[in-house]
């Protein structure tokens, strides 16, 4: 978006606009307010998770809640653009993949820097696929450049929600082109697309370097997030579906044991913090006592024994007078050290 948004200044535009699902309008709202430009961002009324319009509305942009989906609303800003009445920064638009090429180098650079080999595929969740599109196009110049030989170009795997997969529809049925679907509908919300509008440039990119696509349920999703955030790395649902993809390609036997993966997790789990609240525990009320809330503690607890145990082993060990006097004695050393300087 910093590509696309620098352009259009350079350009001398006055009003940016793109459609959103939600990220692609907190990222314009920003960029574009810092440019001085007015900003317009169309949204799918009621579609829309509560981080990303937060981020819109804080960055100034108008948002225009269209009574429509995504798709309808990207039709609505190719017709303003077609008018000239204001420059489409949706991933249609060529700078902004120019700019999302650099996905594909920093994955490249890292996972060399940490393996001392290039990945051999990388998962990503699919929208527009505006992404795997600039990935294609970062791979291939690549290639070209003699960076990298053919043969390590990673894989593209694009995943999709069930209720929104145009691209897997068209991969498995080989057709030359995604057809649109009309009713969409997936928790995913930022995946919630049913015209990928870069399917030309993106399905020749997943055919091309030997990947496929995966349609994920909604389930499946949730599980991913769930098991994502057990690993401490918090992400919304249209980021999980790359970790449910690549579960369901290990089930399937799609995708081998040795094989070096990358899964891109696109968005912070605040980005939708409802989606965040319902896969996630819920909040227990406890009385303000303390014996109170070790009894509801213990109720759903499996350690609470060897907590206890570990609690009273540690208070008899003989090495904390060690440790209280080596405390002491940094405390002494340190004094001194101040009073010297
Ligand atoms: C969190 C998140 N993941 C994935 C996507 C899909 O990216 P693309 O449209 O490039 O396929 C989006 C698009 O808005 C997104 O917001």
């Amino acid at each position: 978006m910093t590509v696309g948004v620098r352009v259009a200044k350079e350009v001398g535009v006055d009003r940016l606009a793109c459609a959103s699902t939600g990220n692609t309008s907190a990222a314009l709202a920003a960029y574009g307010s810092r440019g001085g430009m007015e900003t317009l961002v169309l949204l799918p009324a009621g579609k829309v998770a509560a981080g990303k319009i937060a981020q819109a509305a804080l960055h100034q942009a108008r948002i225009l809640e269209v009574d429509g989906n995504f798709d309808q609303c990207l039709d609505r800003v190719q017709d303003l653009a077609q008018r000239g009445e204001a420059y489409l920064l949706n991933s249609l638009n060529p700078f902004r993949l120019e700019g999302q090429k650099t996905i594909g180098l920093e994955i490249m650079e890292e996972h060399y820097a940490d393996y001392g080999e290039y990945p051999d595929r990388i998962v990503l969740p699919v929208g527009n696929a505006g992404n795997t599109a600039a990935l294609y196009k970062c791979f291939r110049e690549l290639v070209k450049s003699g960076a990298i030989t053919e043969d390590q170009v990673p894989k593209l795997t694009g995943a999709q929600a069930e209720g929104a997969a145009p691209m897997v529809e068209a991969i498995e049925e080989g057709l030359e082109a995604t057809r649109r679907w009309e009713d969409v509908e997936t928790r995913a919300t930022a995946i919630r697309i049913g015209n990928p509008v870069n399917a030309p440039k993106a399905l020749p990119g997943i055919r091309e370097t030997g990947g496929t696509a995966v349609a994920v349920s909604d389930e499946e999703i949730t599980e991913a997030q769930r098991a994502l955030a057990g690993e401490g790395v918090g992400v919304e649902p249209a980021s999980a579906a790359s970790v449910a993809a690549l579960r369901k390609l290990r089930d399937r036997g799609d995708v081998e044991d040795d094989e070096s993966v990358v899964c891109l997790t696109t968005g912070h789990l605040l980005k939708d913090p409802d989606a965040a609240a319902e896969a996630g525990n819920d909040p227990e009320p406890v009385p303000n006592d303390t014996d109170a809330i070790l009894e509801l503690i213990d109720e759903g607890s499996s350690v609470g024994d060897r907590v206890r145990r570990g609690a009273s082993k540690a208070a008899s060990s003989p090495s904390i007078p060690a440790l209280i006097a080596g405390g002491i004695g940094l405390a002494y050393l340190y004094r001194k050290l101040r009073k010297k300087k």
